[in-house]
This record gives C-alpha cells, structure tokens and sequence, in this order.
C-alpha cells in the first residue's frame, strides 16, 4: 500500500477509535484568551468527523448581543450565569468539540458538568504567546484596560491551577496548528478508558509532543 493512503488510513482509524471512546460526550477545550480554542478547535473536528460548536458564539446568539455589549449592559456576572447556561444545554448536545471561553471552567458546575459530559482540554499558552495573538484584536471586554499583560498575568495566577485539572493539557505555541491537533489527537487516542482498559503509548512521545494525560 503507497505510503500516503497507509498515512491516510492511520488517522481514519484514530478518528474512529475516539469518536467510539468518547461516545457522546465532547471534547471542550479550555483555556486562556489567545490559546486558540476556536481556530484548533475547528480543526480538532474536522479531523475527527464531529461537530465544531464555539461557546461564547452561542451565548451571544441566545443573548441576541455581543459578548462586549452584554459585559457593558449587564455585567460579568449576569454574563457568566448564561456562560453556564448555555455550556450546559450544550454539553447534552455531545459527541462534538466544544470551544469555550477562558472563563468558563473557572465555574464548579461548569467543571463538573464537564467532567459528566466531556473530557476536558487545556491549551496551555505562555504569555507571550498569549499576548502576541489578543494584541492582533481588541473585541475581549476584559482586556480593555490599560494594562492587558498585568491583566493577563493575574488570569494566569488566578486560572492556571483550575485549569490544570483538564484530562489532557497540550502546550499551544506558535506551530502550525494541525501539530498542535495532532498532538491533542494522540492524546485523546492515548487516554485512559472508563472501563480500566488503556490504550499502551510509550511515555515518551506524550512528553516529547509537549502533552500530559491524566
Ligand atoms: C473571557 C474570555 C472570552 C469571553 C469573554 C470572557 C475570559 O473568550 O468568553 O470575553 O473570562 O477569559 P475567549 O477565551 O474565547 O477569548
């Protein structure tokens, strides 16, 4: 068989080993403003055959307004609680990759409404890279202030260690983002199943592509 449809074959298999793992839970990828839930996200489903659902898209379609103009017409909070909402009419709507806002699994319902229906993805930006890609636009209510990096830190200070209880933590740097997909793709293929029977991956190349499972 050429090498390219052996390539090809592969990754069919992968695909559906996965979807058959998660069955009909989701795949939520959490994160940081900047991590690029949304751009690999969509790829993630590509990849995998299922349906790309971004959650602050949601939120506003169900507001009726943008995510700025529910921040400055009702406040963070009144937009959290629908940020919790919606996650969670979402999370019944599974198989699917679900794309959600960085604020999202700071939430305890959220967090174990994820753990029920989903397994949890971080995407884990320093803050460099972090702040290379929010600088390119300026639509995050949260970073209108006049120091968006000392704001970002906090998040980094406050989140991080919620985030860090994510199944699967892949580093998103500045690669192309099918690497950054490939790598969530092994990961998930690599996890442990609910029923005790894992998959064998060799340590090694979890931690050369920069990725941790739980
Ligand atoms: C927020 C992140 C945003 C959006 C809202 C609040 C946060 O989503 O939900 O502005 O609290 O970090 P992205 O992470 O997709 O930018």
């Amino acid at each position: 068989m050429a090498l390219r449809s052996r390539k090809r074959d592969n990754k069919n298999d992968q695909a559906g080993l996965i979807r058959k793992q998660i069955g009909t839970r989701s795949i939520v990828l959490i994160g940081l403003m900047g991590a690029g839930k949304t751009a690999i996200g969509r790829r993630l489903a590509n990849r995998l055959g299922l349906e790309f659902v971004d959650a602050d898209n949601e939120i506003e379609i169900a507001a009726g307004k943008s995510i700025s103009d529910i921040f400055a017409e009702h406040g963070e909070s009144q937009f959290r609680r629908g940020e919790e909402k919606v996650i969670a009419r979402l999370l019944k709507c599974g198989p699917q990759v679900l794309a959600t806002g960085g604020g999202a699994y700071m939430s305890e319902a959220t967090r174990a409404n994820i753990g029920e229906q989903g397994v949890a993805v971080w995407l884990k930006g320093s803050l460099d890279v972090l702040m290379g890609r929010v600088k390119r636009r300026d639509h995050r209510p949260l970073l209108k202030t006049d120091d968006p990096e000392a704001v970002m830190k906090r998040l980094m200070d406050e989140r991080y260690p919620v985030y860090a209880g994510a199944d699967i933590t892949v580093e998103s740097r500045d690669v192309a983002h099918d690497i950054i997909v490939g790598e969530i793709i092994s990961a998930l293929a690599g996890r442990k199943q609910p029923s005790g029977a894992r998959k064998k991956t060799p340590r090694r190349s979890a931690q050369q592509a920069g990725t941790t499972r739980k």
